[in-house]
């Protein structure tokens, strides 16, 4: 990057910085060669060069997860693409895409003989519009957005059929255009075993195994993951389903089922939330199995956490930087997506009330958890 350019955007930071209650700092220690000598609190400071070193730091968090091979992702609704501040800081920052709910069952295949495609295209044409990959989700989850076609009523041949003809054709149809699937999402029960929904109690646990073999059928490139939340850390927060996960995929790897890694959610709070170095055993023992691991829909709450805005967006920073610099150094860990992108569409303020849990704030602005993330990315 040009140092005009960086210095340009290293004034935007903090420019947004003093607007949240933030500094310069992150800028400034994010680049060990360029040296930005105080750190600016007033909106008067202005940003001088006193280095002709060559710049290292990265121009966006795409830019920085390139160089260390991860894919950066955003969950994406159609809908916003047409803004231009949406698309760009989009493209600009993530090198990977999944629809947020385009290519659930329920969006995509609302009746039995309609498909609507176009939201799930555009994403999958706005991707390679700017060479990010896919990862489609969720093929098969029938806690929710399940269309009311498909129901108990129906035989389990029926549903079978159902299931085998909906995957050939979604999967299909984005065939060497999605990078990766979570296949399987939210099976496992909070309290034990699996989760009673439709297709457990027609076809039983086999169903998981079905549906990861349909997929693999429909496209043998594709990356194949089973999905869950509350899953993310070997002690502590959360363990017991976090083991029954580690169980249930162990158990399809057994039995030679294409499963090829595992996401975790990271729907949290900052006052609740796994410790760094738990989550880093989980994704080692699972690296160990050798499956690939990624943060799915990371997104971090902070309603909860005491104290005026400035002080709860600096401990979202805090908590955004300690799991994702923990995890990227693991083996196996490939992809960091994050639940949406901006403060102005999240679907905690729709499920969970008003919150502030993403990235950049609802002008599009990057918030200290920005700089958090940059921070881990680049090693610092
Ligand atoms: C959520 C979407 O963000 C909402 O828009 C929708 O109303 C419900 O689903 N775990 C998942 C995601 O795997 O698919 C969910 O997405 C959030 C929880």
């Amino acid at each position: 990057m040009d140092r005009r350019r960086f210095l340009k955007y290293a004034s935007v930071g903090a420019i947004a910085g003093v607007a949240t209650g933030y500094c310069l700092r992150d800028v400034a220690d994010r680049c060990a060669s360029i040296q930005i000598p105080t750190i600016a609190t007033t909106t008067t400071q202005t940003v001088t060069e006193t280095t002709t070193e060559p710049l290292s730091c990265s121009a966006s968090l795409r830019a920085a997860a390139d160089v260390r091979g991860l894919l950066l992702g955003a969950a994406v609704a159609p809908e916003y693409l047409h803004d231009a501040r949406y698309a760009n800081t989009l493209a600009r920052e993530f090198n990977f895409l999944t629809p947020e709910n385009a290519m659930k069952w329920g969006p995509v295949h609302p009746a039995p003989d309609r498909w609507y495609f176009d939201p799930a295209d555009e994403i999958a044409k706005f991707a390679s519009d700017h060479q990010m990959k896919v990862k489609g989700h969720a093929v098969i989850w029938d806690k929710m957005q399940m269309p009311s076609w498909v129901t108990s009523q129906m035989s389990t041949d029926e549903l079978r059929r159902v299931m085998q003809e909906h995957i050939h054709t979604l999967v299909g149809r984005y065939r060497g255009r999605v990078y990766a699937w979570d296949v399987v999402n939210e099976a496992v029960d909070d309290a034990g075993g699996f989760r009673k929904g439709l297709f457990f109690e027609k076809l039983g646990e086999g169903y998981v195994a079905e549906a990861f073999q349909l997929v693999h059928e429909a496209d043998p490139d594709a990356l194949l993951f089973y999905n869950d939340y509350n899953a993310e850390a070997t002690t502590g927060w959360r363990k017991d389903k976090c083991d029954r996960v580690y169980v249930l995929v162990k158990k399809l790897l057994a039995n030679g089922v294409p499963i090829h890694g595992v996401g975790l959610q990271m729907h949290i709070s900052a006052t609740d939330y796994p410790k760094p170095v738990d989550v880093a055993a989980n994704i080692r023992r699972l690296a160990a199995l050798g499956l690939k691991v990624n943060i799915s829909e990371m997104d971090v709450q902070i309603k909860d956490v005491p104290g005026e805005l400035p002080k709860r967006l600096e401990v979202q920073r805090q908590v955004y930087h300690d799991l994702i610099a923990v995890c990227i150094k693991e083996q196996g860990f490939i992809a960091v997506t994050f639940w949406g992108f901006t403060d102005a569409h999240s679907w905690i303020d729709e499920w969970f009330g008003q919150d502030d849990p993403l990235l950049f704030d609802e002008n599009y602005q990057p918030k200290p958890a920005y700089w958090g993330v940059m921070n881990a990315l680049v090693g610092r």
